[in-house]
């Protein structure tokens, strides 16, 4: 690998960065400690960020060479996705070894220069950490499988005898969550026909056993080796999964990610038995104590699909981790009523254990919200899109998508963007023969998967894969959509998706409204009324109406509207008038 980054002609380059600090990517420290409390967390994926080296695989000199187009845009921190060593059969959530560098996306040297200029730039970096399973290339994998059952190497695996008469049956009907049964029958190093390993997700990743004491010190170990580097915080892989129930009790239903519906079953029911069990808890006190050991506030962030939300609110009690994806937004329909009802589920469950809210709307498992919400399909978090199936149409996908992210970024809390949501990118309807996501394969096709949101993002128009490297390589096929949207055909535009989002990140900061804690819903005097799909609120200086129904609102007189996600219509008959038409989100002042 290169060690030069050298992702083609650069939009937003080094170069640039003088002028860029003068913008601070955090605004008064006193008034947003700890940072993450109300951090805008920008998730990199390595591999479709930027490619430094020209291979098609994005890479972190790559990134590195990029961060300036982070400080412009104004987040404060970013998330990167897993860089570790891997054989990438779930495109690097199967580990192989959590202190290295996969060599497709660079060297240690790379992470270190990565973390340290981000540090100069201002942004703080978090890092994955996949602990529910390694990589079956794993030295404790290997070590395992040429060891005996019952062995010490084979304890750190959840490895168990078949039923039947000669061991034939998997030990329970568990189903991977990527399709496919959830167990995997193992030759013995004498040739014979062996034991069966858990794994929730693809074969090539074995679940760990979390109740040996070697796997806890080992992942104290790891926390260290990477806190140590100057990381600032980590997102947990699975977060609700790493604990199983006693006796791994028999459970037929299909696998899903999340434990608990999503209409909001009570406290008291039984989660499925691999999911948000007890004994995580125990886990995660035992990291927040790795992690105070160490200033600077660093943090942990849960990925836990697990309702209701009180069940989510557990993982961020005072001595556990400090945020948790709140999904419950991500899945809400675009509807006044039901957003209003996540906001409020949201706050109130997270309040009650003095955590931070957090807000997000994509990321590499769930179809981009700009394709998204142009779907058919009433919230939720559907199957990627095939090029057979009918497309939607992408404007008014990005229409909604830009009217939901604006009333995303009006709320107090902590709020995670996904690259390339700040282009309005939308999903991309990968062909068959180009899908690389697992979850492809193991459904035996009956899942498109996710490789639609991980398509290399574009940033110049004319250049080699639209800037993403300085060849035309792409490990996914770009479609010419992204030449259009790419950063340098928005960039000083006005009313493009990029000045709205970095528009928005100003004036968040300047507002303050991450850390506002008044947020009150308002009808503005009858103007903007939840039953007519209206949602308003007062939050810090700054009101936040999003029009998610079906009239135009008439927008107060006198009000300084401040951003806007749409265009604003005017009445013919009095000018004066200002009109938010449907699916248009704006942020005023003075209402
Ligand atoms: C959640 C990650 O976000 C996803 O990409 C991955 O496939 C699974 N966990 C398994 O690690």
């Amino acid at each position: 690998m290169s060690s030069t980054p050298s992702p083609g002609p650069s939009t937003t380059t080094d170069a640039d960065v003088p002028d860029l600090l003068a913008v601070p990517a955090t605004s008064d420290p006193d008034a947003r400690s700890p940072w993450w409390r109300s951090a805008v967390i920008y998730q990199v994926y390595p591999r479709s960020f930027a490619d430094g080296d020209g291979d098609g695989i994005g890479d972190l000199p790559g990134i590195t060479a990029r961060l300036p187009h982070l400080v412009e845009l104004g987040v404060d921190a970013l998330w990167l996705s897993p860089f570790y060593t891997s054989p990438q059969h779930d495109a690097g959530y199967d580990v192989a070894d959590y202190r290295d560098v996969d060599p497709r996306f660079g060297t240690l040297a790379d992470a270190d220069a990565l973390v340290a200029r981000a540090h100069e730039l201002g942004l703080r970096v978090v890092v994955d950490l996949v602990p529910n399973h390694t990589s079956w290339d794993h030295a404790w994998f290997r070590a395992a499988l040429a060891s005996a059952p019952g062995s010490r190497e084979r304890g750190r695996y959840l490895f168990r005898d078949g039923r039947g008469e000669h061991g034939e049956l998997p030990p329970t009907s568990w189903r991977s969550v990527f399709g496919g049964p959830a167990w995997t029958r193992v030759t013995e190093p004498d040739g014979t026909p062996g034991q069966w390993y858990l794994h929730l997700f693809d074969v090539s990743q074995p679940d760990l056993d979390w109740s040996s004491s070697e796997v806890v010190e080992e992942f104290h170990d790891v926390l260290r080796f990477w806190l140590d580097r100057g990381v600032d915080g980590f997102r947990v892989d699975v977060a609700h999964g790493l604990v199983k129930a006693d006796g791994l009790p028999e459970w037929d239903a299909a696998l899903e990610m999340i434990s608990g519906s999503l209409a909001g079953e009570g406290e008291a029911r039984t989660p499925p038995p691999m999911w948000d069990q007890e004994g995580v808890h125990e886990i995660y006190r035992g990291w927040r104590k790795v992690l105070d050991d160490y200033d600077g506030d660093r943090m942990l962030v849960a990925e836990a699909w697990v309702q209701p939300l009180s069940r989510l609110a557990r993982y961020v009690r005072a001595d556990e981790m400090q945020q948790a994806f709140n999904f419950a937004y991500l899945v809400s329909p675009l509807r006044a009523q039901d957003l209003r009802d996540a906001v409020d589920a949201t706050r109130a469950a997270l309040d009650a254990v003095g955590a931070p809210a957090t807000w997000v709307l994509s990321n590499h498992d769930v179809v981009r919200h700009a394709t998204r919400l142009g779907l058919s399909t009433d919230g939720g978090n559907p199957d990627g899109l095939s090029t057979s199936d009918p497309q939607p149409d992408a404007a008014t996908g990005l229409r909604r998508a830009r009217a939901a992210t604006l009333l995303m970024l009006a709320l107090p809390g902590g709020a995670y963007l996904y690259q390339g949501e700040e282009l309005g990118l939308p999903d991309v309807a990968v062909p068959d023969d180009a899908r690389q996501d697992p979850t492809w394969e193991r459904s035996e096709h009956a899942v498109n998967g996710r490789d639609g949101c991980r398509v290399p993002i574009p940033w110049e128009k004319d250049a080699p894969s639209f800037g993403f490297g300085p060849t035309d390589a792409s490990w996914l096929p770009q479609p010419a959509v992204y030449g259009e949207l790419a950063l340098d055909q928005q960039r000083d535009v006005p009313g493009s998706t990029y000045e709205m989002y970095r528009a928005a990140l100003r004036l968040r900061r300047e507002l303050a409204l991450g850390t506002a804690d008044d947020l009150a819903w308002t009808d503005l005097d009858g103007a903007a009324r939840v039953e007519d799909g209206v949602l308003a609120a007062r939050t810090g200086a700054a009101v936040v109406v999003a029009n998610l129904g079906e009239q135009d609102v008439v927008l107060p007189t006198g009000a300084e509207v401040l951003l806007v996600s749409g265009d604003l219509g005017a009445d013919a008959t009095d000018p004066g008038r200002r009109l938010l038409p449907p699916m248009t989100t704006a942020w005023l002042r003075g209402a």
